[in-house]
């Protein structure tokens, strides 16, 4: 696909009033990334790799984005849309398409991107809108078409007639334009409307009328134009997208006893067999093998690999640990930083005291090791093979194989 002649402008100037937050809106987390990293992953995995993002409010909040090879654009005064595109001139008129898209929009895929840039060079077009059919339109623009069904302007809900609010068909917000075209266009468009914004909508008018072909495709899943602007939206897109993975594990043999308390990030892989119960929340970069127990009550955080036939039970939190085959881990436990052997107990109540108030610390437990009820392992700490600990051990130092460690701090009774 002849993507390189295309550069992909993301918006993320706009303070998101609606949110009311301190931070920008398109840096909330939705399953624990930003919407916006949302977009630019679907925009390379479009194989569009130049980037440039408009940022403005709180726009220090947006370093870390150069690294990932993004340009940066300023827009000093949030005039809207239109007048967040105009400050990237210079940055996009090399090349002669622009994917223009929102950051609030953040479920948008791949293959719907390349859909759309496909259908605007083919159709040659100087503007493709991607669009959707919504039952409730509410809060979008709309898409008006003449009675030849071309696109002839996108009316925001606050400037329509009532019969303009009727139309169901929205602007996503994301677009494909002729660079030449787009610019010269915004050159032309006016503040006036009700938010006395330059409005990006208002090319597609000025285009059509200067008989421009403008094109647009219909998004198939719904959700991926659904746009946040406030935490409603966020939550609403959080239960989707929840849904989704939850189904998705359960297509690939996963027992979800209950979708709707079980949170799991995208970028989780679970083992055939696994079952996971209820309240159970399970972070990104999770591993868990075949013919697991997760839950009630567990939450795994990222970095944490469970082998095949772990259980983890009630109120259990693992962080960064490996745990391996068959071990278990049933109750009232933190473990943090740690590598489990195999066939591990460990007793209820059982703490990795990882962190000394500077730094992390790794707690290892040999294969078979039988960790005793509210044991507290003082990392750097290492457990050897069919060692024991007695309930209530504060294990300081570390124990050899085989032996049998009680009280505080632990000491060796045989
Ligand atoms: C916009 C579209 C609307 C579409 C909807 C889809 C306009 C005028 N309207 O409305 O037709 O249905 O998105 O979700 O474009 N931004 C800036 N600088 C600004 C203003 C906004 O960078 O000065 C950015 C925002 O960060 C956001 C995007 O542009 O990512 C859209 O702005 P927003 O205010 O959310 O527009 P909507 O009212 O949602
Ligand atoms: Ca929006």
């Amino acid at each position: 696909m002849t993507v390189k002649k295309i550069r992909a402008l993301i918006l993320a100037a706009g303070q998101g009033k609606r949110m009311k937050s301190d931070f920008p809106k398109v840096l909330h987390s939705l399953k624990g990334r930003s919407l916006v990293d949302y977009v630019i992953d679907a925009v390379q995995s479009a194989g569009v790799d130049e980037i440039s993002m408009v940022v403005g409010h709180k726009k220090e909040c947006f370093k870390e984005f150069t690294q990932k090879g993004i340009t940066l654009v300023e827009q000093k005064k949030l005039l809207g849309s239109g007048h967040a595109v105009m400050q990237a001139e210079k940055d996009c008129q090399q090349a002669g398409h622009i994917l223009v898209l929102c950051g609030d929009v953040p479920l948008i895929q791949a293959k719907t991107l390349k859909k759309l840039v496909k259908k605007h060079l083919a159709a040659e077009a100087s503007a493709t809108v991607l669009t959707g059919i919504l039952d409730d339109p509410k809060n979008y623009g709309r898409v008006v078409k003449d009675n030849k069904n071309s696109v002839i302007a996108i009316v925001e809900e606050k400037d329509a007639t009532p019969s303009q609010r009727k139309i169901r068909e929205i602007n996503s917000g994301i677009y494909c334009f002729k660079s030449k075209d787009l610019f010269s266009a915004l050159k032309k468009i006016k503040q006036e409307n009700k938010q006395n914004e330059y409005y990006l909508t208002a090319v597609i008018q000025i285009l059509s009328k200067e008989q421009k072909k403008v094109e647009a495709v219909l998004v198939e899943e719904i959700v991926e134009i659904q746009g946040i602007n406030n935490r409603k939206d966020l939550t609403l897109l959080e239960t989707i997208l929840n849904q989704k993975i939850v189904e998705q594990l359960m297509a690939e043999g996963i027992t979800i006893i209950d979708p709707k308390t079980t949170f799991i990030n995208s970028r989780v892989k679970i083992g055939k067999d696994t079952t996971i119960m209820p309240f159970t929340v399970i972070e990104e970069d999770v591993k868990i093998g075949k013919r697991c127990k997760i839950g009630p009550f567990s939450h795994l955080r990222k970095g944490t690999v469970l082998d095949d036939e772990v259980e983890i039970g009630n109120f259990v939190e693992v962080k960064k640990s490996w745990i391996k085959t068959k071990t278990k881990a049933k109750h009232l436990s933190y473990i943090g930083d740690s590598i489990l052997g195999k066939k591990v107990n460990i007793g209820a109540g059982t703490i990795t005291a990882n962190y000394d108030g500077k730094n992390k610390h790794q707690t290892i437990v040999g294969d078979e090791a039988f960790i005793g009820s509210d044991t507290k392992l003082i990392a750097p700490v290492k457990v050897g093979k069919k060692a024991i600990t007695g309930a209530g051990s504060v294990v300081t130092k570390d124990i050899s194989p085989g032996s049998v460690v009680v009280g505080v701090p632990a000491r060796k009774i045989r």
